[in-house]
C-alpha cells in the first residue's frame, strides 16, 4: 500500500488516463444523433477528420482497438485462411482469440526483431492456396508501435517493403496502429505516411492520445462500407455515439502534440534504470513511451519490485516473473518522472 497522502503515478498503461476538462466540456456539449443510421454529426466529423489525418478515404468509429482490429481483419478475410503476424502481435496474444473464434483464421506467426518481421520470412510463409493441405494467406498484419517489443517503431521503409511484398501476392495488409501517432512522432513523419502503404489501419484514441473510449479504422470507402455491417455483427454499431466521439476529437487534435514529452519521460526512466545493479533495459527498444525492465537479481522478482514501488505510490505491471513494464502518458509530468527515477534508485540501488 502507498504511504498515506502519496499521490499515485500510474505507469501500468497509457490507457489509464482520465478525460481532461476540455474533453468533458466537449462531451457535455456534443451534438448527437443515431449513429447506427449515420445520423450522429459528431461521430461523422470524427470519422472524416481521422480519415483526412490518416490520408485515407474514409473512417469508421469503433469502441476499442480490439474491435477495430477484429472488424478490419474479418472484413478482408474469409474463414479457413491464414493470417501472417508477428509472434507477439497484440491480435494474437491479447485479443481473446478473436482471430480464430470470430474470423475463423489460423495465425501463422513470424518472430520479429523489435517487432519487425523479416520480409523474406514473411514471403516464405505465404500460401497461395495451391497446396490443398494449407489454407491460403488471407492477410498480413503489422503492429506499429509494437507493444510487447517495448513500443518499438516500424520504419517507413519497413512498412513499405512489407506492403510491396503483400501486394505482389495480392494479399491485403492491416496495421494495428493503436499507437501510430507515437510511431509518427518518434520517426518525425506523419501518421498518413505510415498509413499510406497499408490497406486498413486501426488506431486508438484511448491510449497516448488520452481519450476515455474509442478507436478508428481507416481505409478506402469500399473497405469502410464493407466493414460497417461487420461492426454491427459484433455489436459495435452505436446510437448517440457523439458523446464519446467528442472526447476523441479533442484527443485527436490535442494528443499528438505532446507525445514527444511521453517519449522523453520514458527515456529518462530507462536511463535511470541502466545505472542500477541487476536492472537491465535494452535501450535500443526505448523508442517511444514504453520501458521494459528486466530484473536480474536473486533478492527481488518483478512482482516484488511492483510491490516496493507501490509503497512510493507508483503503479507498474509485472509482465513476467522477471520483467516489469512502465508506460508514460499524459498524466505523468516532469516531477512525476523525477519521483519515479528516485524511487527506482532507492529500491534497486
Ligand atoms: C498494440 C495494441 N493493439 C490493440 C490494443 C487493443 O486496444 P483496446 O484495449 O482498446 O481493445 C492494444 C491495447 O493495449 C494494443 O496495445
Amino acid at each position: 500500500m502507498p504511504l498515506p497522502g502519496t499521490e499515485i503515478i500510474d505507469l501500468r498503461s497509457d490507457t489509464k488516463t482520465q478525460p481532461d476538462d476540455l474533453m468533458r466540456l466537449a462531451m457535455s456539449r456534443a451534438e448527437v444523433g443515431d449513429d447506427k443510421s449515420g445520423e450522429d454529426p459528431t461521430t461523422r466529423r470524427l470519422e472524416e477528420t481521422s480519415a483526412e489525418i490518416l490520408g485515407k478515404e474514409a473512417g469508421l468509429f469503433v469502441v476499442s482497438g480490439t474491435m477495430g482490429n477484429l472488424v478490419s481483419i474479418k472484413t478482408q478475410t474469409r474463414p479457413g485462411q491464414e493470417i501472417i503476424c508477428e509472434r507477439d502481435a497484440h491480435i494474437y496474444r491479447y485479443e481473446g482469440g478473436g482471430l480464430s473464434a470470430i474470423c475463423g483464421l489460423l495465425p501463422r506467426l513470424i518472430p520479429g526483431v523489435h517487432g519487425a518481421m523479416d520480409p523474406a520470412a514473411v514471403e516464405a510463409a505465404i500460401s497461395d492456396g495451391s497446396n490443398v493441405h494449407v489454407g491460403p494467406t488471407g492477410l498480413i498484419e503489422i503492429e506499429n508501435t509494437h507493444n510487447v517489443a517495448g513500443g518499438t517503431v516500424l520504419s517507413l521503409e519497413h512498412v513499405q517493403a512489407m506492403s510491396d511484398l503483400a501486394h505482389r501476392h495480392r494479399i491485403p495488409m492491416h496495421c494495428d496502429g493503436a499507437r501510430i501517432f507515437n510511431a509518427a512522432t518518434a520517426l518525425g513523419v506523419s501518421a498518413a505516411e505510415l498509413a499510406a502503404p497499408v490497406d486498413s489501419i486501426q488506431f486508438c484514441f484511448s491510449k497516448g492520445l488520452g481519450a476515455p473510449i474509442g478507436s478508428m479504422i481507416c481505409g478506402t470507402r469500399e473497405f469502410v462500407e464493407a466493414a460497417r455491417p461487420v461492426r454491427n455483427i459484433v455489436g459495435g454499431a452505436l446510437r448517440q455515439a457523439g458523446v464519446i466521439a467528442a472526447a476523441a476529437l479533442v484527443a485527436l487534435q490535442e494528443g499528438p502534440k505532446r507525445l514527444q514529452e511521453d517519449h522523453e519521460h520514458a527515456r529518462m526512466i530507462a536511463e535511470a534504470l541502466v545505472e542500477l545493479p541487476g536492472a537491465s533495459v535494452d535501450m535500443a527498444t526505448v523508442q517511444t513511451n514504453i520501458v521494459n525492465l528486466e530484473l536480474r537479481r536473486d533478492d527481488l522478482d518483478a512482482p516484488g519490485l511492483c510491490r516496493e514501488l507501490q509503497r512510493y505510490g507508483i503503479l507498474t505491471t509485472a509482465r513476467t516473473a522477471h520483467e516489469i513494464r512502465l508506460v508514460t502518458h499524459k498524466q505523468v509530468d516532469d516531477a512525476d518522472t523525477d519521483r519515479v527515477c528516485l524511487a527506482l534508485r532507492e529500491v534497486l540501488a
